[in-house]
């Protein structure tokens, strides 16, 4: 597979196996403190997993966000203005883009996606629900600056990063992806991101372990697909999903925890965890109104407004690339 500029996005070696991962994962485990990429969660059954959570009872950030989506459309229509193109960094979901597109009347829409199956259903399913609307899906990893279609070079830009994925990136990665957005984007344009919010640590907790056990099964998932893709033998059923508030780092921490001590093998080489050692797996940040604002001046992103859902626990911020000026 290979993007608009020409790179190779999945390297697979003379066996199908992905390089990165692999890598990946051999260096992860090898690590004192255990610890894979998040990334890896989303392979098809991950993502299908994760689509199951944002239906469970404890995990709000979905709902929350659609309902400031929904509700507040003629605020982000006056703040916006019509005319914009959008530019989604990940492919819209089939729910949330609609309700932006429906609000603001923009003039153009650029799903930016790694995975171009996904990219091009949803550039589908968008072109059917708005046939006015120009759609240039782009295959990119939007982690880098991405050359934007010719089509849309002259219009005013708006970013749209919703479901608080800013949140999986350590603060360090999040600034150079905030920055790398604004290259993209270019001065003067704006930006609408999703930040979830801090708050009671029970109410985190659970929507990180739900009752069902739907988010154990996201997380497990990713030791079945070591096993499957890069011949693992990690006895999964000794592992055991754990989510836990870190309040230094002020973000949600999932991890796999060993229940006894177990070796395995991976892709040719053995590891071992002793009880109670971990696999830590995905970070989710959460914000207070100032360190959200922090976060993303530091990106170079001005927050101009923000809207929070009636129970008031995520947020989305409308931030603008101004022109620098000097420090005072
Ligand atoms: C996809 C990043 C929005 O961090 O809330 C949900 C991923 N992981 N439950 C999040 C996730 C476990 C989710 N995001």
């Amino acid at each position: 597979m290979a993007n608009s500029q020409g790179l190779a996005l999945v390297d697979l070696d003379e066996r199908g196996i992905d390089r990165a991962f692999r890598a990946d994962v051999l260096e992860g485990l090898s690590q004192k403190q255990k610890a894979l990429p998040a990334r890896w969660l989303y392979d098809d059954a991950g993502s299908q997993l994760f689509e199951d959570i944002t239906q469970v009872e404890e995990y709000y950030p979905t709902r929350a966000e659609t309902q400031i989506l929904s509700d507040r459309g003629e605020e982000f229509a006056a703040a916006i203005g019509p005319g914009r193109a959008v530019v989604e960094f990940g492919s819209g979901s089939s729910v949330k883009t609609p309700l932006l597109l429906k609000a603001i009347d923009p003039a153009a829409y650029v799903p930016l996606d790694i995975a171009g199956d996904f990219l091009r259903a949803a550039a589908a399913d968008l072109a059917e629900k708005f046939p006015d609307l120009p759609v240039h899906p782009v295959e990119a990893d939007f982690m880098r600056e991405v050359k934007l279609p010719e089509a849309v070079e002259g219009m005013p830009k708006l970013g749209f990063f919703p479901g608080s994925t800013i949140g999986n990136m350590v603060p360090r990665t999040a600034t150079d992806l905030l920055r790398t957005m604004r290259q993209t984007l270019g001065e003067g344009s704006h930006l609408l991101i999703g930040m979830d919010l801090i708050k009671d640590r029970a109410v985190l907790e659970a929507a990180y372990d739900d009752a069902k056990g739907v988010t154990a099964e996201f997380n497990l998932n990713l030791a079945r697909r070591i096993n499957r893709e890069l011949d693992g033998t990690i006895p999964v059923d000794s592992l055991r999903h754990l989510a836990h508030w870190n309040d230094d780092f002020a973000r949600v921490e999932m991890h796999l925890e060993a229940q006894e001590d177990i070796a395995f093998e991976v892709a040719g080489q053995r590891f071992e965890m002793a009880k109670g050692e971990t696999i830590h797996t995905e970070n989710s940040h959460k914000f207070h109104r100032r360190s959200a604002n922090l976060l993303l001046l530091a990106g170079g992103w001005t927050p101009v407004r923000r809207w929070l859902d009636k129970e008031e626990r995520f947020s989305v911020v409308l931030a603008e690339a101004t022109v620098p000026r000097s420090a005072p």
